[in-house]
């Protein structure tokens, strides 16, 4: 940390040089043009001034080339790039930082993972935006194939109206080839994929997968993960204010001391995690923008987790929760936003289809308070709202869906 800000210093040194009005820059041709019958006492004290200096000088570039040779190297040459582009005549604001402003136009790419996690790790280290960014929400989706809702989801999305505050993305089994109309929210919104299995770590890999694609878009700003039997329970500007405004990330994590929880840690994830540090928690999570960052550089656990939790033990339902509460406990929420009935028991959640959507269910759900039926919190005050979004519909309850969603959820 302390590199970073000696590094910051030293390219504003540079630009007060150039600009040749500093007191340093005028003192020294002076200094040097003074007729050399200096006082002796005058001359021992300009001596003295002149040690310090150069130790003082010295001093930093040794600090400097101790500390972090090579992170100086692309943060000047961000520095200086963005400099210049500021200083370019106002062309137009909107060009001059286009490249660090907007994702690219298209989610598909021929990126590698190792290069894709990459990419998607960069992040800036001022934290105040030099221009007014329309905070994102990424709705990530991790598929199968089809998306058999998704007339649902572009009714909720066009109640939003607005592309500059969503975006979309599509993990499915690769091959699948969807066929959505250039006006659809999902038209060209596939990310490069790889073959996925329930229960493995090839889930998990695939949720990073992505974060990164959607980390690509510097707008987005929380990112959600959603499978094709997701539906929303509230309209999109109301799912899109409880989001963004919210302090926390929703990630759901509690400790289970029974054979489902603790029992599936693996000694082999210590000293990293201990088992009075291992937690659950449902797949589906939020994440704000800096976690997201977390997850996709992670390569402190992830290697672990990958190694040693192996079917029993589910990656996609203790990774996330585990590490979370390692390392910011106090930035989640420790409850999911995706309601979810598991009182059918067994290893899957129950699916709703056509016989099973109506309205007093949908009023059942969106009075729902938390799986443990005390209120849940929003931002430390008990809340009204506890769920966005909702799971398993089968592509049967589409219809009662459609016709309900006007009255019961607020959109279509
Ligand atoms: C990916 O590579 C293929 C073949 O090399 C090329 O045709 C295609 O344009 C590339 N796609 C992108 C998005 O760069
Ligand atoms: C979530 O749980 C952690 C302990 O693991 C706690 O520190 C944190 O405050 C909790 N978050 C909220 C929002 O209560
Ligand atoms: C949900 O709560 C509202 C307000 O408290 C109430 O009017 C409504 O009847 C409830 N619906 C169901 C299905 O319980």
């Amino acid at each position: 940390m302390q590199g970073l800000v000696v590094i910051d210093g030293a390219v504003g040194n540079g630009k007060d040089v150039s600009n040749n009005n500093n007191p340093t820059t005028r003192t020294l041709p002076s200094s040097s043009s003074r007729p050399t019958t200096l006082p002796p006492k005058l001359l021992r004290r300009l001596l003295f001034v002149a040690v310090l200096a150069v130790g003082f000088v010295a001093a930093v570039v040794l600090l400097l080339g101790a500390r972090s040779p090579t992170l100086m190297i692309p943060r000047l040459d961000a520095l200086s790039s963005m400099t210049m582009a500021a200083a370019t005549p106002c062309k137009d604001e909107d060009q001059a930082l286009k490249r660090w402003r907007r994702g690219p136009a298209s989610a598909w790419h021929n990126l590698s993972d190792e290069e894709l996690l990459w990419a998607a790790s960069w992040r800036p280290s001022v934290a105040r935006y030099p221009y007014r960014r329309v905070p994102k929400v990424a709705f990530m989706f991790l598929t199968r194939g089809p998306l058999p809702l998704a007339p649902l989801w572009e009714r909720f999305f066009a109640g939003g109206g607005d592309r500059r505050r969503f975006s979309v993305y599509v993990h499915s089994t690769p091959g699948y080839r969807p066929d959505f109309p250039p006006e659809s929210v999902f038209y060209r919104r596939q990310v490069p994929s790889q073959v996925t299995r329930w229960g493995e770590t090839s889930m998990c890999d695939a949720e990073r997968r992505l974060l990164a694609n959607a980390l690509l878009d510097p707008g987005n700003e929380r990112f959600v993960l959603l499978s094709e039997s997701c539906v929303p329970l509230t309209s999109f500007p109301a799912a899109y204010a409880y989001l963004t405004r919210s302090r926390h990330s929703f990630v759901g994590a509690f400790d289970d001391p029974g054979p489902h929880g603790r029992g599936r840690y693996r000694a082999g994830l210590a000293p990293e995690i201990r088992r009075h540090q291992w937690r659950k928690g449902a797949q589906w999570f939020e994440l704000a923008r800096d976690l997201a960052v977390d997850v996709v550089a992670d390569g402190r656990y992830y290697p672990k987790f990958k190694e040693h939790c192996r079917p029993p033990c589910y990656v996609d339902e203790h990774y996330l929760p585990t590490v979370l509460s390692l390392v910011a406990p106090e930035r989640i929420a420790n409850r999911s936003v995706t309601w979810v009935d598991w009182s059918r028991g067994g290893a899957h959640p129950a699916t709703f289809g056509a016989g099973d959507v109506d309205e007093a269910f949908l009023g059942r759900i969106a009075n729902t308070t938390t799986a443990t039926g005390r209120p849940c919190l929003y931002n430390g005050q008990p809340a009204e709202v506890c769920f966005l979004f909702a799971r398993k519909f089968a592509p049967s309850a589409l219809q009662p869906l459609l016709a309900l969603a006007p009255k019961m959820l607020g959109y279509g």
